[in-house]
């Protein structure tokens, strides 16, 4: 590599030459294979309209669409308008429910539920949720929704949570989903940007054992929110809370007033179909708006095809729902494919560190999707948890969110997977709507931390700063080059900001801010945020990539770095390292870890400092906040700022602490 493109790409500096090619067994199953997959994604490439229009007829259409896709990308004249089947129309609840009604589906189990006390469970088939969801859109005409109003939810892993999304999308209502751990100023900043009329909540929320008061906490919202005209309230549990007469209703006594009777309402395609707020680094959060038409035909594809669905899956994703991977992946994808699944209302760490993997047994779980994160927390509590439990059920394994590290990869697949189970890694945003990069388990060669080929439509583009394209290896930025179904169409209220955060670092592509290199087979590697880079020496190294290096010692279990200032070399890496439960933090270990790094990468990427870290300072979502990192690493305390959405802000006080030592 010569010096200039080193002053514009990223070095990539690991190396992982482990493959795992589909088995026989997997490829006999799979809906897709190596050369199916190709064919596809050629004509999904040079045939577009073609290809999508003959996609879309999978779906229950009102009216059939004629067109594909349109598109403007025209950043210097700030046109970035993009639209898929516009003049088609259909409903979302009647593609993930009734069309299921006629046939077998209709006393299949759609959603099953399983609260966080193990005895606690509901399932409901596809007729009994039609009911339900037809009531529950019932009520919400009753007290004044029409269509495209927004409805706020502010809810726990309860039933009545999809069900008052699928009412939503019935009656043509606009759903803003407000993740059930937020503080009432994250819901009043919600509320407010896109003036919903009416929240949804819970009088409370169960949480590793403790109650946290959901209504009480949107009380405190509702006293900013002056759109809010009325709140239902899902009775979690028998404790009482308090209820503004006139304004606030229980959920259960508003559903015995109405019938089960309600046709849903004709939608164009490119109606929004719910907002979800992103917080970026700085700045209010974005509402991020996703339409109806190419978001369902997206997510419903990349669902039956990524996990490779057949009738017979039991499939269970674990995230909330309210983030994108639940909204895409525990409902819309799952129930427009007619599958069964799971919804687990707890942590997975508690009542122990066994319980994912009970949950896996007591339903024959076949696919399994999750975070890294949460892998890494599990794989540091051991192997003897999963052993407890029967897992032979399982055939996919899947990862999403952030850069799985290799170590993290392995023990999924052995521990887990039992070596028999191909591993999905998923790349996506919440702004991407669905999955754009990821292997398909019949097609490809599994390699640990690669999210392997793009899903069919997907054209990326790994760029140079100067806008050309980097050779094999060279790690650049990830941009997305023409319009894809499930893609957001705009933040809410404020295009030129959609425009500015994606379209403006490469005029006319779609910028995701992400690093990334693809090998020479044509592999992609995803490497962390471009914000998370770190210039040592003039070389520009992604932190994940040393991150990766620090927990394929067996010693560590998690780790995350971040720049610090270096008078000789610009900036150096310091290294936060949680260890595996009952391993000493003593300082050989220090050394040896940054002999492990030089090995694993080179001197270059050697770590300056390391400090041992009890935890890691992660948003609720379970990504850690290098932001805070850095500003502890440059002991600039002060600057801080906000911990609040943070999932343990003690955290951080135990970090600057640590600091000193
Ligand atoms: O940096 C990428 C990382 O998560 C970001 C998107 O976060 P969010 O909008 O919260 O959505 C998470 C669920 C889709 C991406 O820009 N990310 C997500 N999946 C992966 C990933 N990084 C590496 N590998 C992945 N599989």
């Amino acid at each position: 590599m010569n010096d200039n493109k080193k002053a514009i790409s990223t070095d990539s500096l690991l190396t992982e030459n482990r493959t795992f090619p589909p088995s026989s067994e997997v490829k006999q199953r799979a809906l897709i294979n190596a050369e199916k997959y190709k064919e596809m994604y050629e004509r999904s490439v040079n045939d577009s309209d073609g290809f999508w229009l003959e996609q879309a007829s999978t779906m229950d259409w009102m009216k059939e669409p004629t067109v594909a896709c349109k598109y403007t990308w025209d950043t210097q004249n700030r046109k970035i308008e993009h639209t898929w089947f516009e003049d088609g129309q259909l409903n979302i609840s009647y593609n993930c429910l009734d069309r299921h009604l006629e046939g077998p589906l209709r006393n299949k189990p759609a959603l099953v539920w399983q609260g966080e006390d193990d005895e606690e469970t509901r399932t409901l088939t596809y007729a009994e949720l039609h009911v339900e969801v037809c009531k529950f859109a019932n009520v919400l005409k009753a007290k004044g929704i029409q269509k495209g109003d927004r409805v706020c939810i502010y809810m726990p892993m309860v039933l009545e949570l999809p069900i008052a999304m699928l009412a939503c999308a019935r009656i043509g209502a606009i759903h803003s989903i407000v993740f059930g751990g937020f503080s009432a100023d994250a819901i009043a900043d919600r509320v407010n940007d896109s003036d919903c009329k009416l929240l949804i909540t819970a009088n409370v929320s169960l949480r590793a054992g403790k109650q946290i008061p959901l209504k009480e906490i949107s009380d405190q919202a509702l006293s900013h929110t002056p759109s809010i005209e009325k709140v239902l309230v899902v009775k979690r549990t028998d404790d009482p809370c308090e209820m503004l007469d006139g304004r606030d209703f229980w959920c259960h006594e508003e559903m015995e007033k109405v019938n089960a009777e309600c046709p849903a309402e004709p939608m164009n395609a490119e109606n929004p179909l719910f907002i979800l707020y992103t917080s970026g680094s700085t700045g209010k959060p974005k509402g991020v708006v996703h339409t109806t038409g190419g978001y369902l035909l997206h997510v419903s594809l990349t669902h039956k095809y990524i996990f490779d669905i057949h009738d017979d899956d039991v499939y269970w994703c674990g995230a909330d729902i309210g983030w994108v991977t639940g909204h895409s992946y525990i409902v819309y994808g799952p129930l427009a494919n007619g599958s069964t699944s799971v919804i687990f209302e707890g942590v997975p760490t508690y009542p122990d560190a066994g319980r994912f993997w009970q949950i896996i047994q007591k339903y024959k779980v076949t696919v399994f999707y999750t975070a890294p994160t949460a892998i890494r927390a599990l794989l540091r509590l051991g192997d003897e948890w999963p052993k407890k439990y029967d897992l032979s059920s399982l055939r996919i394994l899947g990862t999403v969110g952030e850069p799985i590290n290799p170590k993290a990869w392995m023990w999924y697949y052995k521990a887990i997977g039992q070596e028999n189970c191909p591993i999905v890694d998923t790349w996506w945003q919440t702004e991407t709507g669905g999955v754009l990069i990821t292997p398909l388990p019949g097609a490809h060669t599994l390699k640990p931390g690669s999210a392997s080929r793009p899903f069919f439509g997907v054209e990326p583009m790994i760029l140079r700063d100067d806008y050309t394209v980097c050779n094999a290896n060279e790690g650049g930025k990830l941009c997305i080059k023409k319009p894809w179904p499930g893609m957001m169409r705009t933040t809410w209220g404020d295009h030129d900001r959609f425009i500015d955060t994606y379209f403006s670092m490469f005029i006319d592509l779609y910028f995701t801010g992400d690093g990334c290199r693809q090998d020479s087979d044509g592999d992609y590697w995803l490497m962390g945020r471009v914000d998370d880079v770190v210039n040592v020496s003039g070389h520009r190294i992604g932190t994940a990539e040393v991150e990766s290096a620090l927990v394929s010692h067996d010693k560590v279990a998690e780790a995350a770095v971040a720049p610090m200032p270096h008078d000789v070399k610009g900036q150096a890496l310091y290294a936060f390292v949680t260890l595996v439960e009952g391993v000493e933090e003593a300082k050989p270990l220090k050394k040896e870890l940054i002999l492990h790094v030089r090995k694993e990468i080179g001197p270059i990427a050697a770590p300056d400092k390391i400090q041992f870290a009890p935890a890691l300072p992660k948003t609720r979502s379970g990504k850690i906040m290098r932001r805070i990192l850095g500003k502890i690493a440059e002991d600039a305390i002060d600057q801080i700022g906000d911990t609040t959405t943070l999932a343990g802000p003690s955290v951080v006080d135990a970090l600057v602490d640590g600091r000193k030592k």
